[in-house]
């Protein structure tokens, strides 16, 4: 589907935000946890071939928003995109909204996995705590938009530059009660499942996973759980944190 864009524009280091206007008809069917495969090909152009998936960071109205990293020549095609871009979306599994307590755990550009739930869970009269890590301040890029909503947050950075200093996983053992969802690179998704386990808090993960087709034809996004090969890009990206290989 071709949409037009709305904006697209730099954050903060190597993060973008991209807002296309999408028909009402999708807008009202997109879930919090969804993905969209986004064309970064211009138009004259056959290569690169293959979509890039992107988190669903926020709906408002008609316009729909992804927050993206430039991490190799894909996401830099994406950051020249002005007029118009194709994409299919809304894709693959969501978030429920069914307990009282939720603390989303995002790592770095992992904000655009879990975003969009905080900010309706919140909205829902739920309680919702957001830990936000990176290596450092620039990392933190949708910062903003956390204080536009009033979502409760802590910043964490590795070099102290914002919020606290150390890992995301330092802060979180005290939120016994709540439900964690998380979403960033896996060496954090581990570390953040393991801590799970360990006091016996539910953990859901959002996986990133490398992806081809993006709807469940090439199976190349495949990840291991305790039932067998689920492709992440049908059956996730969200997955309970005991059931997969991280
Ligand atoms: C469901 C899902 C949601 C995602 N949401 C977001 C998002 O909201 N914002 C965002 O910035 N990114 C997100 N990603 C990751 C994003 O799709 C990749 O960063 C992007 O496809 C890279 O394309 P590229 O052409 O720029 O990089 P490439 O040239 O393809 O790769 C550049 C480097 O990035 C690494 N890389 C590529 N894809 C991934 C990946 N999926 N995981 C880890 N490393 C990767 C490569 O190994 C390589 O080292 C998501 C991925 C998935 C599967
Ligand atoms: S990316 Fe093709 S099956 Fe998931």
């Amino acid at each position: 589907m071709e949409v037009k864009i709305v904006e697209n524009r730099k954050l903060a280091g190597k993060d973008f935000l991209l807002t296309v206007e999408v028909p009402d008809i999708i807008a009202n069917k997109i879930k919090p946890g969804q993905f969209a495969m986004v064309d970064v090909r211009h138009f004259s152009q056959t290569d690169p071939l293959l979509k890039r998936p992107l988190g669903i960071f926020n709906i408002e109205g008609k316009n729909v928003s992804f927050i993206y990293r430039v991490v190799g020549r894909g996401t830099k095609l994406l950051t020249e995109m002005e007029d118009k871009v194709d994409l299919i979306l809304p894709l693959g599994n969501y978030f429920i909204d069914d307990v009282g307590r939720y603390l989303f755990i995002a790592g770095g550009i992992g904000i655009g996995g879990v975003f969009l739930a905080a900010k309706k869970f919140l909205q829902n009269g739920k309680k919702v705590k957001v830990v936000y890590g990176g290596r450092e301040e620039k990392d933190l890029s949708a910062f903003p938009f956390l204080k536009k909503y009033d979502i409760p947050f802590l910043s964490v950075t590795e070099d102290g530059s914002c919020g606290k200093k150390g890992l995301v996983t330092d802060f979180i053992s005290e939120f016994k009660d709540y439900r964690w969802v998380a979403c960033g690179s896996s060496g954090m998704l581990r570390a953040v499942k393991n801590l799970a386990k360990k006091i016996g808090v539910e953990c859901y993960v959002s996986i990133d996973e490398r992806m081809a087709c993006g709807v469940g034809g090439c199976l190349g996004c495949v990840v291991k759980t305790k039932s067998g090969y689920k492709r992440t890009c049908v059956e996730g990206p969200i997955f309970k944190a005991d059931e997969v290989e991280i």
